[in-house]
């Protein structure tokens, strides 16, 4: 690939220079055939912006010149909102060239001179270079008089200004309100994944690894914020400050960051001497406390875990005001968006606190996955950010096991699994050239399948030989970058092919020859079995057939809403098949089987009779188990009988996969119906939620489809059946985090079926709440459903959001902002809508999750969903195609549509898109979705009729 690079370039530099004046130098330098393919590729190449052809046509750069180190100058003015900045590229040349190539994005140049080691010795000052500019693929190409000499250093050096970017992105302005009202501007930067080049230009890909020394100038008001620690701040005159950063470790560009703002922090230090800091808005201080500790754990956590040390003397994770995604990993300058970062003892729930822990968990562990070890390209971001994800489950467990994150890590897979699930869904490892694919990159299959299939390789390895083998991968590829392939190496026992090379990293240095042999199998099975799960797309499904002794199993692929009896179902199978390491166990011992299921089918033979086998056990693995003849049977026996001789997560996965073969049309709706029977009696919190997670899926279904013999019947009988456990739920925080998230989803769920006593104790605290101005406090268990409850009247409605402008804490805001979107007054909900698009009130960074919670309120799905089409520009105008808020916005408007009619006009919309030049891979996702749903409801409304009325 490089070579082919390489060669292009040399085709593209005669044809460049010699454009203007082509017949002086095609003699001179050239042979003619080389001249000819230049004649013959000219059209290929594009049109800079001053009307020159500009002399590279590929969307990755020229690996010619590489970057090794920045020395990057910004000063920012938050009252104009612009900045000036400068920057002294060192580069290396690999191969003569007569041109550099960087990405540039929204940025003016003003001046780029060019310094050889000898310009730099004698010190002579630097030759103007010519800048073009070909913005369609965000370069520049600088034009060198005479060529670049291979082997030799040089320094360009760049002056350069731009604005402050309105959005998220680059170098962006971010604003807060004090508590007395005042609005103060932060700057800010975000680059990951293309963004680098918004703030300086730069060789703006993963790969391209260098060093950066920073400078900030900055007035006194502020501080300045960069990866690394300050070493230096000089007095300029007038007044101005220039804070002078240490130069930072080898790091790609999308790592860099620098903030100037006048935040507060708290500092401690961790057990390695690293000082870790979290900063935060003056008034915001206060709710900086639980992320310092969580932080302190998580890093000592990792440092020990890795036996890595962090690299850095310092770390800060600041919570900035406008951030369009979670948190962002910049190396020792994290960065989060304030529900992300900040806990407020009042009004955080626990749900918060965990998410507040996992986004520090998922930034640290990137400190190395990613920042130490980086993906060579965005197409294997999953090796960044599926790992972030699995080091999620690991670490928080470890220092965090009151918040019992192993069901929620569960559930997790399940999400993906809907998406997986469906023909739409890709393979870890797409093609991503184009910003907007990049950006696309960063989904649920990317983080979510990524972590559940690495939990499974864990479960299938061993946890410790995978914690060896990861950190095998850490070590050997630190400051460097890597692909699949290399993660598979080093978690197989592969000290043959570390010991040859230098500087690997082999444990079993004392195993014997003999055993070489099982190492290389195992080095291959691990591969090979990897590439099925990486390389296809979808989630196998693996059917159990038992007679006597014998268990028959066969693979095929699991797909959503595509029955066996569809013609198109054939074809979808075609060339599938996953090495499947499966796992049982049966009744008759505690035993977990396994068994690496590589074929279509196979024959198993137990050891014992037994009256039921369940697969995946503790659901550790990535694949749906749909057992034939009796097995469900056997299953539902057992459940009814005593539940609790299956573990609490294979009843989690009996739920899940019950469900999931239902919309396969593999089971039939009352059959898993009749599954959750034994519900009643279920003892483990996270199983019992499971089902009551399907109950309440359909109700809103039919809810909003104004099936109202169902949605009644269906209320009746969730009331009716769980009455005896919402009955025992008290309106406080006490219990453990499942005591409590039990009493949030019970509570919610009664006082949304408008349970009288239910709306009664919430309307009182909610009076309470107004009469002492907001300074009551609420348990934060129910915060939310208090806040719901009392915007159904205008007054609470108008009131809360009095509150929701006053309020300092992120995690309040988000419950009143729930809580006003669940009105059923149409204008109540385009108000809100209003004050999003206007980005005062309500923050453009909310817009999003507004929408979304609108959509999902039956008196807002309609409004939402047209203000959509009918504002598409104007959402471009906000986010980026492709960016995250813009897939949430559209699936979160349309995916739970379940008619033909809704199918027909979103369709439409996308099509309309499409001939715009607006093409995501989300369409065909919601598309198959609607679909889906539309077949779910023919198949199942009336199934779901029946079973309610003999069960009530
Ligand atoms: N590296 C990402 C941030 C990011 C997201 C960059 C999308 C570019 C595009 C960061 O590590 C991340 O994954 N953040 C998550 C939070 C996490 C806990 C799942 C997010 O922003 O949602
Ligand atoms: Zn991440």
């Amino acid at each position: 690939m490089a070579n082919s690079r390489r060669k292009l370039i040399f085709n593209i530099s005669i044809g460049f220079y010699c454009s203007a004046v082509i017949q002086i130098c095609i003699c001179s330098q050239f042979t003619s055939s080389s001249i000819d393919q230049f004649n013959k590729d000219r059209g290929a190449f594009p049109v800079a912006i001053n009307g020159e052809i500009f002399p590279w046509h590929e969307l990755r750069l020229p690996t010619m010149v590489i970057p090794l180190h920045y020395d990057l100058f910004v000063h920012p003015n938050l009252t104009s909102l612009d900045f000036v900045a400068s920057e002294k590229i060192e580069v290396l040349v690999r191969d003569a060239t007569q041109f550099i190539i960087l990405h540039s994005k929204d940025l003016e140049i003003m001046n780029v001179t060019l310094q050889s080691e000898e310009d730099l010795r004698y010190r002579r000052p630097g030759r103007k270079l010519t800048v073009l500019s070909y913005p369609a693929h965000e370069q520049i190409a600088l034009l060198i008089p005479e060529k670049l000499m291979a082997d030799l250093r040089y320094s360009v050096t760049i002056d350069f200004q731009a604005k402050l970017a309105d959005g998220f992105e680059g170098f962006y302005k971010s604003t807060y309100r004090t508590l007395g009202g005042e609005t103060r501007t932060i700057a800010v930067t975000d680059f990951e994944p293309t963004q680098a080049r918004m703030a300086f230009p730069c060789f703006d890909e993963p790969l391209f690894k260098a060093n950066f020394s920073i400078k900030i100038r900055r007035e006194s008001r502020h501080i300045a914020l960069s990866n690394m620690p300050k070493v230096k701040t000089i007095e300029l005159e007038g007044g101005l400050l220039e804070d002078h950063f240490e130069t930072t470790v080898k790091m790609s560009t999308y790592l860099v960051a620098y903030i100037v703002c006048d935040f507060n922090s708290v500092s401690g230090t961790a057990s390695s001497g690293v000082k870790v800091s979290i900063h935060a808005a003056p008034d915001k201080w206060s709710q900086t406390h639980y992320a310092l500790e969580a932080s302190l754990k998580l890093l000592d956590f990792y440092e020990n875990y890795f036996d890595i040390h962090y690299p850095l003397a310092k770390l800060d994770l600041v919570a900035i005001p406008d951030f369009e995604s979670g948190a962002m990993e910049n190396w020792g300058l994290v960065t989060y968006r304030e529900t992300s970062l900040l806990f407020d003892p009042k009004t955080s729930s626990t749900s918060d606190k965990l998410w507040v822990t996992r986004v520090i968990a998922h930034e640290l562990a990137h400190q190395w996955f990613g920042n130490l070890v980086t993906m060579e390209w965005w197409n294997d971001i999953w090796l960044n950010e599926g790992f972030a994800t699995y080091m999620e489950l690991i670490s928080v467990n470890v220092t965090y096991p009151e918040l019992q994150f192993d069901d929620d890590f569960l559930d997790m897979c399940f999400e993906v699994i809907k998406r997986d699930s469906l023909n739409s869904s890709h393979p870890f490892s797409n093609q991503a050239e184009t910003s907007t694919h990049i950006k696309e990159m960063f989904d649920a299959v990317s983080y979510k399948k990524g972590a559940c299939i690495l939990n499974m390789l864990k479960d299938f390895l061993s946890e410790e030989k995978f914690k060896k083998g990861i950190i095998r991968y850490l070590k050997k590829f630190s400051y460097r970058n890597a692909k699949n392939d290399d993660l598979w190496s080093s978690l197989s026992d592969d000290c043959l092919e570390s010991d040859s090379t230098s500087g690997g990293f082999c444990y079993s240095d004392s195993k014997t020859a003999s055993n070489t042999l099982t190492f290389l199998r195992e080095n291959v099975e691990v591969k090979q079995m990897m590439a099925t799960w990486t390389l296809q797309k979808g989630i196998p499904l693996v059917v159990v057939n038992r007679e006597g002794r014998s268990l028959r199993l066969q693979q095929e692929r699991f797909l959503n809403g595509v029955f066996k009896e569809d013609p198109e179902w054939g074809a979808l199978q075609e060339r599938y098949l996953w090495h499947i390491p499966v796992t049982y166990s049966t009744s008759s011992s505690n035993a977990i089987h396994r068994h690496i299921l590589k074929s279509k089918t196979d024959t198993l033979d137990l050891p014992e009779k037994t009256s039921w086998v369940k697969f995946n056990v503790d659901s550790n693995g990535y694949y749906i188990v749909h057992y034939e003849g009796r097995g469900w049977d056997q299953l539902i026996t057992q459940l009814n009988q005593n539940h609790t001789f299956l573990r609490p997560k294979d009843r989690i996965s009996l739920i899940h996969d019950a469900f999931q073969l239902v919309s396969a049309g593999r089971l039939t709706l009352d059959k898993a119906l009749d599954l959750t029977r034994y519900l009643q009696h279920e003892t483990s919190i996270p199983a019992l939620l499971k089902g009551l997670e399907y109950l309440e899926l359909f109700y809103h279904i039919t809810e909003r489809r104004n099936v109202s013999d169902v949605t009644e019947n269906l209320k009746h009988y969730l009331l009716q059946y769980f009455k005896p456990v919402i009955d025992m739920q008290s309106w406080c925080d006490e219990g453990s985090v499942w005591d409590r998230r039990l009493r949030s989803a019970l509570l919610k769920l009664a006082c949304y079926l408008n349970h009288a006593p239910c709306i009664q104790k919430a309307t009182e605290l909610f009076s309470q709440w107004m009469e002492s101005s907001g300074k009551l406090n609420i348990p934060t268990d129910v915060l939310k459903i208090v806040y719901s409850v009392g915007a159904q009247t205008t007054a609470g409605w108008n009131y809360l959001l009095e509150q929701y402008e006053l309020s300092l804490s992120g995690a309040e805001k988000n419950k009143i902002l729930y809580a006003l979107s669940t009105s059923k007054h149409q204008e109540k909900l385009m108000k809100l809508i209003e004050l999003g698009m206007e980005g005062k009130v309500i923050k453009t960074q909310d817009l999003a999750p507004l929408l979304h919670a609108i959509a999902r309120n039956p008196k807002g799905q309609q409004l939402a969903w047209n203000f959509v089409k009918e504002n598409w520009i104007h959402l471009l105008k906000k986010f980026e195609l492709g960016s995250f808020p813009i897939r949430m916005i559209i699936s979160g408007t349309t995916s739970h549509f379940s008619s033909k009619d809704e199918l027909q006009e979103v369709k439409l919309f996308f099509e309309s898109l499409k001939a715009q030049g607006s093409h995501l891979e989300i369409f065909q996702i919601v598309l198959e979705t609607i679909s889906k749903n539309i077949k779910w409801l023919e198949k199942n409304l009336p199934i779901l009729r029946n079973w309610l009325l003999i069960s009530i």
